[in-house]
């Protein structure tokens, strides 16, 4: 009999307020009004990490992500405030990974020393592109020169682990241009850089009206496989769909998400997956989605959007949805741990999936060949129940 083993756990802070809304996000967000309540945020964190913990008593976190919305508009202090009142009531590991996402938009003189005297280890930039007629169309709040000052402020300020998001297949963009991108960040030497394809996700304006000139399909192909080349020369391996690292610098706190591991998601609309070893079950809870409806009722059950419990039919899939991501892809022996189930029951799809080249297998291992990873999504539906 396979038994569930409580894997690493992480947690997530999400901070909800941006300076405006961009047209192609979806993430939630809202573009804050006035004076953000700061306190009244942090105070409802703190309820909701409370009515969470008896989750996890006595577990070991191993990262912390501040994500967002736009992390950096809370000044050093609140930051500090709410990693003081974590690390208070969960036990950190001495290597814990600490991110805050950064709009290089918000970036005031000082507040990199401030976030690193807090405890936060590793910055991530929303760069998007370093071309300000393209930044414009996105509707950025910042232009590539304050992009760039803002990189090289932190990494004076003493931070060497940074990441760099930048979008590709942006409206009118072509090889060059995607190509002219990624020079401009390489320049900046960031350990980490994800590269995502700009998609029109519904509830946008991007979606409503979208602009003209996006690359179709094959073309977003071409800047793709163009931009993977450029990133391995310049030395930042790909290790999923989206993200590319030096050696050992990849994010910890991802890939435990993709390694299907454990996190508590505090903050408003924020999820939290946790296994339970005594239960032999994964629960997955969400919070409410509207910052001032989540400040009202933290620390309540009014504040828990909903609870679920991965049903044994659905954990292949749920596990496939994060593993198949990962260019290192996963052990028999891992599925087994991470889901309670025995692997047998991957047998049937992992013999379609190896027929069809999609995977390949060695002594209870398995990766996604190059042609899997083309096709990441209809490999991961063979495991629908
Ligand atoms: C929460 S935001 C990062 C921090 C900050 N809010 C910012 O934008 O500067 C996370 C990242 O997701 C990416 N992203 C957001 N919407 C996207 C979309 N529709 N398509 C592709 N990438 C998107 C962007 O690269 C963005 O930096
Ligand atoms: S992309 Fe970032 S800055 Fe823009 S709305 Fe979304 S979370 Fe806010």
């Amino acid at each position: 009999m396979a038994s569930l083993i409580p894997p690493p756990l992480s947690l997530y802070i999400h901070l909800p307020w941006c300076v405006r809304k961009c047209p192609y996000c979806d993430f939630n967000s809202h573009a804050g009004k006035g004076a953000l309540p700061f306190d009244a945020y942090i105070d409802a964190l703190i309820a909701d990490l409370d009515q969470d913990l008896p989750l996890v008593w006595g577990r070991v976190v191993n990262s912390v992500f501040f994500g967002g919305g736009t992390p950096s508009l809370f000044p050093p202090d609140a930051i500090a405030r709410i990693l003081d009142a974590a690390s208070a009531r969960l036990r950190f590991a001495p290597s814990a990974e600490v991110t805050l996402e950064t709009n290089p938009g918000t970036a005031e003189h000082g507040r990199f020393d401030g976030y690193l005297k807090a405890g936060v280890n590793r910055l991530s930039f929303g760069i998007q592109s370093f071309n300000d007629a393209a930044l414009e169309k996105l509707g950025r709040i910042h232009d590539s020169a304050q992009a760039e000052t803002a990189v090289k402020l932190a990494q004076d300020a003493g931070f060497d682990n940074i990441n760099l998001d930048l979008m590709y297949a942006l409206p009118g963009q072509d090889l060059a241009a995607a190509e002219h991108d990624l020079e401009r960040a390489f320049a900046l030497q960031p350990a980490h850089i994800s590269h995502y394809q700009l998609t029109l996700e519904p509830n946008t304006i991007f979606f409503a009206r979208p602009p003209k000139g996006i690359p179709d399909e094959d073309a977003a192909w071409d800047i793709q496989e163009h931009c993977q080349a450029l990133l391995a020369q310049a030395g930042y391996a790909q290790y999923e769909v989206s993200a590319y690292a030096r050696p050992g610098r990849q994010c910890a706190h991802n890939l435990n998400y993709w390694r299907f591991g454990d996190y508590l998601g505090i903050g408003a609309g924020a999820h939290g997956k946790i296994s339970s070893g005594a239960q032999q079950q994964i629960l997955r809870r969400w919070k409410v989605k509207h910052p001032q409806t989540f400040m009202d009722t933290a620390g309540t059950p009014a504040s828990i959007g909903g609870d679920d419990i991965i049903t044994p039919e659905r954990l292949p899939f749920e596990y496939m949805l994060n593993l198949l991501r990962l260019h290192e892809g996963f052990s028999e022996r891992d599925f087994s741990a991470r889901t309670g189930l025995d692997a047998a029951v991957l047998a049937p799809a992992l013999a379609t999936a190896s027929t069809r080249g999609w995977l390949s297998g060695n002594d209870g291992h398995w990766q996604p060949t190059e042609l899997g990873r083309r096709f990441t999504n209809d490999v991961i539906e063979l495991f629908l129940a």
